[in-house]
């Protein structure tokens, strides 16, 4: 079996001081990548600062006779990171942004800076670095980028709104940057992680902790950003030496009017919710083009008349 390598390489892996992150930046330097070790090194909900978490980490891949450097920069600073990617090992080739932190609230009571700081750290983060390395991405025809979300963001947590909206937006910042990267070779994936580290410790019940450790997801992160993987815009969910893919569906839908003449009422909604929220047809688009062609068949039909009619409907003609 061919080991997969990536001498040559050059990683940052944002957050990499501990947890996940820390997983990530130890497999890769054991694969023969450069790694930039970033980690602000402030606490779990993202005051404060130190150099320790980076610099354990690196000590730690230098030891096993790796190659790596700290960086201490938060994440908004995004060409910071890219740019001691570059002083260091002169290229960029893969982003794996990971760092995190939680500011767990009610809705109710989330606090605009709450907001604001969850939001920066994960989305605006991603942006930031994504973008500061992109250009030199498009130059050599190359790159690979990961987004970390959260079964939190897909689904929703109580008390964590905050964190849940920008969960979710790093799927359609992902979604968006994997069209964009396509054409210079720029893959760009989700990873929706559940693993032991400070940010679970006191969520995930003892037994179950136990068993997710970081190390049994890092092997999935580091396939995704392989220049043999060719996958691109999905979701990938890993934990406990497990994985799969994720997809939003749409439901195969109902027509809410018989004619093109015809207006729609909210009683024609109300009428035929339970077939309009059914997904047991439900399937997946593949882009925003196959979702605009299906409205284009639905005027179609609605034009030519519907092949049975929806007795449910009692259209208002407004003609
Ligand atoms: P962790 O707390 O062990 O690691 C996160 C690291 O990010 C910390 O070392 C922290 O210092 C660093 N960090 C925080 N703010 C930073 C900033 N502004 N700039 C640079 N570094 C910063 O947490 P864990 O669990 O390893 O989380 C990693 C990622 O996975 C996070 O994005 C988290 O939201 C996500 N995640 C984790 C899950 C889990 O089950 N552990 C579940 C779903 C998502």
């Amino acid at each position: 079996m061919d080991n997969l390598r990536f001498d040559g390489r050059v990683v940052i892996v944002t957050g990499a001081g501990a947890g996940l992150g820390k997983a990530y930046a130890l497999l890769f330097a054991e694969r023969g990548a450069s790694v930039v070790v970033n980690d602000l090194g402030g606490s779990r909900s993202g005051d404060g600062s130190s150099s320790k978490a980076a610099d354990a980490v690196v000590a730690e891949i230098r030891a096993k006779g790796g190659k790596a450097v700290p960086n201490y920069d938060s994440v908004v600073d995004g060409d910071k990171l890219v740019q001691t990617a570059l002083d260091n090992f002169g290229r960029i080739d893969i982003v794996v942004n990971n760092a995190g932190i939680l500011r767990d609230k009610s809705f109710a009571r989330i606090s605009e800076s709450d907001w604001n700081l969850v939001h920066d750290v994960h989305l605006k983060g991603a942006f930031k670095v994504t973008q500061a390395a992109w250009p030199h991405f498009r130059k050599q025809n190359y790159g690979r980028v990961i987004v970390t979300s959260s079964n939190s963001g897909l689904y929703g947590n109580f008390g964590q709104a905050n964190y849940s909206a920008a969960k979710l937006g790093l799927v359609g910042l992902c979604n968006t940057m994997a069209i964009e990267g396509r054409k210079n070779n720029i893959n760009c994936n989700v990873i929706v992680p559940t693993a032991a580290s400070r940010l679970t410790e006191d969520i995930l019940p003892p037994d179950f902790f136990a068993e997710l450790k970081p190390e049994l997801i890092a092997p999935v992160v580091v396939w995704l950003c392989h220049e043999n993987c060719e996958e691109n815009g999905s979701i990938i969910e890993s934990a406990a030496g497990w994985a799969t893919k994720c997809h939003l569906v749409r439901g195969s839908g109902i027509l809410l009017r018989h004619k093109i003449t015809d207006m729609v009422s909210p009683e024609n909604v109300r009428d035929v919710w339970s077939k309009l929220t059914d997904m047991s047809q439900a399937s997946r688009l593949n882009s925003i083009e196959e979702a605009s062609s299906t409205l284009l068949g639905v005027i179609d039909e609605i034009k030519s008349g519907p092949q049975t009619k929806n007795e449910n409907i009692s259209v208002f003609d407004y003609t």
